[in-house]
This record gives structure tokens, sequence and C-alpha cells, in this order.
């Protein structure tokens, strides 16, 4: 039975269009230095009409495989964490599913904001360790520039678009995701939310009017409860891994404000150089944070064999959670895979499938 689920691929994807906080100080009332100085953010990059988060996702995913030199054939599982899906459904999973030629994967869409990823992260390592799968994906993707209303100041300044993507595999080696902690507190739910475009309170003209298809935020309360509950849950994770935090290489937090990461450093008793930042670059891009920070950190060469990291987030719901890793890296594999010609292969077959979808309707159609 397999025992361990390893990190064995990991791959981003960001929009290549950049929004400065200068920029910012042109559409609102707001600018440079507040920017910098209350959050730590300097630009966010912003999708262009025709990226999404299904696409973005796949990019991100895609890339992720190629370092495992894993086959898309081969993956059992994808979950998508997203707060912005295509569709409320189908599931952008499924959307990714597709894109990648993943034939054999079951998909679906997890919502839990931002901690989404660790949340996924946790199900995959479930799913992996209980023997009901051997390889999975996991993506966090957002275009939450679509989501914010970009006359209001206290939010459109935080957000930006991307998406990253952690392949997760199976093998009898001690490692990959150690331990865990997943955590709600749906009394808080309003002070981080979307509230029309659901079941709740459907589109209707008046909603749209009132702006209730942005995001709304009680930005001092989400911070107090992240400054909390950061420290609170790397500590438990830690403790459930039977490690101290001494033996913790690196932290990879969400990537929401500097002065969070700050205060989570300080209550941790942490030098701040064992944090991964970048929210600088792309900043609060959601549940994709975390894997965007993992892939520069590895590209940075700061990753390596045996490291004990601990990936923390929180966000909406309320959620928070962690996870505890002992890195790994690719598995060792015989014949790289050409992932161009998997990609075209992909696109061929869905639009084979959609044809004969098409021609048994009018079969179907016509006996009918
Ligand atoms: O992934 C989870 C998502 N959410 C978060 O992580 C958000 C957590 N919260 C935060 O990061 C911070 O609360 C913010 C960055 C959102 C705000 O920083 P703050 O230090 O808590 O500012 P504040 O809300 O207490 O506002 C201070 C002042 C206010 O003016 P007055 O009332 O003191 O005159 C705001 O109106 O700053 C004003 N303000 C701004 N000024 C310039 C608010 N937004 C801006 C802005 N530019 N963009």
């Amino acid at each position: 039975m397999t025992l361990y689920a390893h990190i064995t691929g990991w791959g981003m994807s960001a929009p290549e269009k950049v929004l400065t906080n200068d920029d910012l100080a042109q559409m609102v009332d707001t600018n440079d230095e507040w920017i910098r100085d209350r959050t730590g953010i300097e630009r966010r990059h912003i999708a262009a009409p025709e990226e999404s988060s299904a696409s973005l996702g796949a990019e991100a995913a895609i890339r992720a495989l190629k370092v495992a030199n894993l086959h898309p054939r081969d993956v059992d599982l994808i979950i998508c964490s997203t707060s912005s899906p295509q569709h409320i459904f189908p599931a952008t999973a499924s959307v990714i599913q597709d894109r990648i030629g993943a034939i054999n994967a079951g998909a679906f869409d997890l919502l839990a904001a931002c901690t989404g990823f660790i949340f996924a992260m946790n199900m995959a390592t479930q799913a992996i360790r209980g023997g009901a799968i051997r390889n999975a994906i996991v993506i966090g993707a957002e275009t939450l520039s679509r989501l914010v209303d970009w006359n209001d100041r206290t939010t459109c300044i935080l957000f930006g678009d991307g998406a990253g993507a952690f392949v997760l595999q199976g093998s009898d080696e001690p490692g990959g995701v150690i331990s865990s902690v997943m955590r709600s507190d749906g009394s808080g739910g309003d002070l981080l939310c979307l509230p029309a475009g659901g079941s709740a309170m459907p589109a209707t003209p008046q909603t749209i009017a009132d702006g209730l298809h942005y995001i709304q935020m009680n930005g001092r309360e989400v911070f107090r409860f992240a400054t909390r509950v950061m420290a609170n849950a790397s500590r438990e994770v830690v403790d459930r891994a039977g490690l101290q935090l001494e033996d913790i290489d690196l932290i990879i937090p969400h990537q929401a404000n500097l002065r969070i990461i700050d205060a989570a450093a300080r209550g941790l008793k942490l030098p701040m150089e064992k944090f991964i930042v970048n929210l600088q670059e792309y900043g609060n891009t959601s549940t994709a944070s975390i894997p965007i920070a993992t892939v520069e950190a590895a590209e940075a060469g700061r990753l390596r064999r045996d490291d004990k990291i601990v990936f923390v987030g929180f966000g909406g719901g309320l959620t928070w959670g962690a996870v505890t890793v002992i890195w790994t890296g690719p598995f060792p594999s015989a014949k790289p895979i050409n992932f161009q010609q998997q990609r075209r292969l992909a696109r061929i077959r869905s639009w084979l499938r959609r044809l004969v979808r098409f021609l048994e309707g009018l079969i179907w159609g016509r006996r009918g």
C-alpha cells in the first residue's frame, strides 16, 4: 500500500499584463507609498480578456507535469481550488482535465477561498495515502480581477491573477506531506464575501446595480484573524509532524500582506529569512499564492531535498490551515515526455469527442 504523498512537480502561470501601484493611483484615491507601507505589494498581474482561471490553471498544471515528467494519462485526480471559477458549474477542474488530456482523471473544484490550496493538498494526500489513487494534480487558480470593484480602493489594490500547481505522487519512501491542520469558522463568513450570484441571491439588475457581485471585505477584522491563526496553525502542524519549529527550514505562507507575514514570524519567533515572500510582484492571488511562491522559491534554488517546509494559509470562510512537507522533487523517470505533442493530442481528442457527440445527437434526433 502507498503510504506517502510526495510533491514531485510544480508549475505556475501569471498573466503578462502588470498593474503597478502608480497605475492604480490613476484609477482610485490611493498612492504607491500607502500600498507599499500597508501591504508590501508593488505590482499585480491581471488576466487578459482571453485568459481565465482554467487557462492559467491548465498552463500551471502542464508545467508541473513537465517537472514531474508524468504523462497526463497517468493522472488519477485533479483538484482545482478556486474562488473565481469559470462557471458555477461545470467545474474549472473539468475544463483543465480536458485541456491537458488527463483522460483517466476525476476532476472537481474545491472552494475554501485563500486556504483552498492547503485543503486541496490535504485531500489529494489522503486519497493517495488511502490507496485510492497514485497521482494527483492540485491546482490553485484565480482571476479575481473579474470579481473586484475597481472603484473600491480598500480591495482593488490587494488582489491579482495567477495559478500554481503541484503534482503529488504516491510512494512507499517516507516523506512528502506528513501532517496537516484544516479549520473553518463560518461565523465570520461575512467578513470576506461575494454576496450575489449564488443561489441565495441570484443575479438581478438590482444586485448588479448595488455592486453585490464584487468582493466585499472587512480588512481590519480579516487582518486581526490572520495574524492570530497563521502562527497557531503553523505551531500545531509542526507539532503534529512530531517536529519542533527550529527543525523547519522554510515557511511558505499565503501572500496577502507583508505585515501579516511579519506578525506571524514574530509570533513564531522565527527570522523573516525563513519565510518566502513574493507578494510585492503578484499581490494577493488568493489560493494560487502558495504554489506560485513555491515555484519561485524552487526556481531560485531555495528548496532542497529533505527540507522541512510548512505551508500555511488563511482566508474567507473563514478558513485556515497548514501542512508540513518533507521536500522531495521529481521521482526518477525513464524517457522525457513530449508535452507539446500531448497538448496537441488533447485538443484533437476534445474536438473529436465534441464532434462524435454532435453526430450522435443528429442520429438520435433523427431516430427520435
Ligand atoms: O486573503 C485574505 C484577504 N484579505 C486580507 O488579507 C486583508 C487583510 N487586511 C489587510 O491587509 C489590511 O486591513 C488592509 C491592507 C486591507 C488595510 O490596511 P489597514 O492598515 O488595516 O487600513 P485601514 O482599513 O485601517 O484603513 C486606514 C486608512 C483609512 O482611512 P481613515 O479612516 O483612517 O481616514 C482608510 O480609508 O486608510 C484608508 N485607506 C486607504 N488609503 C489609501 C484604505 N484603503 C486605502 C488605499 N489607499 N488603498
